[in-house]
């Protein structure tokens, strides 16, 4: 692949276009504000006073090194980790109390670190769920929330393939996820992500475990994607993080050490050293981050 592209953010309208009645402007509102967010488990703490915001329209990616407190703070912005500290607020109003089912009726949608499908469902079936807006972690809720009417279920049917036909994963709708390769099944993750046609999407990692190709896909993909809604990316990939985001914060061992755009935090030498500090993939980590400075090389 040649050297990377710099995707504007209007780039994406055209791929919107054929999404039926899904091409809009991102909501001004779609805005995703944590302020001084702090969590412990226990007696660890595992964030302290951490802050960022979402722009409308925008893709902000959550990086640093492994147990930096990133999946914690996605975990805090999905409910799923009550912080003992600090606020959020979601298109201008307190989110307090988060539950995971409510996310959908507040125009949010995710995807997990890992992929997190249920197994006993088919594909589309896993998609489906994700359209429905009461629709629940568990695989019991799950169930109860696939519809009852028939065209409630024609509609939710026909939604769910649309969503697996933009992802090109329409060949495995009927297909149950276990057999799957484990890209396809991010694909399906991320189809009942975006079934909902959310105003905030939040991914844990989505690209590990992608071949470089499909990685690339993915980057063209969040940038299609942040024509018309908000994007909160936790990644790795140091080429993808600088190439698809418009603004970044780095956190390392609970802490915010910077943020800004991907040029300011590619300069900014605490990023580097918290890099250079940390003893697992940080190596390939950091090398991404100065090879991606460096016009955007791939790494092997
Ligand atoms: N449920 C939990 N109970 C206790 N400690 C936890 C829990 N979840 C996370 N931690 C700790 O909090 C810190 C931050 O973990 P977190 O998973 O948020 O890091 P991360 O940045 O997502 O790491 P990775 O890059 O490996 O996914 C780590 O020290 C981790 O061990
Ligand atoms: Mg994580």
């Amino acid at each position: 692949m040649g050297p990377l592209a710099q995707p504007t953010p209007s780039a994406g309208s055209t791929a919107t276009d054929h999404r039926q009645g899904r091409d809009r402007s991102p909501d001004p509102a779609a805005r995703l504000e944590m302020t001084g967010i702090s969590v412990s488990f226990g007696g660890v703490t595992a964030l302290s006073d951490v802050s960022l915001v979402v722009e409308p329209g925008q893709v902000h990616g959550l990086i640093g090194p492994n147990g930096a407190g990133k999946t914690t703070l996605f975990n805090v912005a999905c409910g799923l980790v009550r912080p003992s500290a600090g606020e959020m607020t979601w298109r201008g109003s307190a989110v307090r109390k988060l539950r995971p089912h409510q996310l959908a009726g507040l125009g949010i949608s995710r995807t997990l670190q890992g992929v997190g499908l249920f197994a006993g469902m088919t594909v589309l079936e896993n998609v489906m769920v994700g359209a429905h807006r009461h629709a629940r972690a568990g695989f019991a809720s799950a169930l109860l929330a696939l519809p009852r009417s028939d065209s409630d279920e024609r509609e939710l049917r026909a939604r769910a393939a649309a969503a697996l036909a933009d992802l090109g994963a329409s060949r495995y709708a009927d297909r149950y996820p276990g057999g799957l390769p484990y890209p396809v099944q991010k694909r399906v993750a991320l189809a009942r992500a975006l079934v909902a046609d959310p105003d905030l999407l939040l991914l844990d990692e989505p690209a590990s475990g992608l071949a470089e190709d499909e990685m690339h896909e993915l980057g063209e993909l969040i940038r299609t994607l942040s024509g018309r809604m908000s994007v909160l990316l936790v990644e790795h990939h140091m080429d993808l993080v600088m190439r698809v985001c418009d603004q970044i914060t780095v956190l390392d061992s609970g802490r915010q050490i910077s943020a800004g755009t991907p040029a300011e935090v590619q300069a900014d030498p605490a990023v580097t050293e918290a890099y250079l500090g940390d003893d697992v993939d940080v190596e390939a980590d950091a090398a991404e981050l100065s090879a991606a400075g460096e016009g955007g090389r791939h790494r092997d």
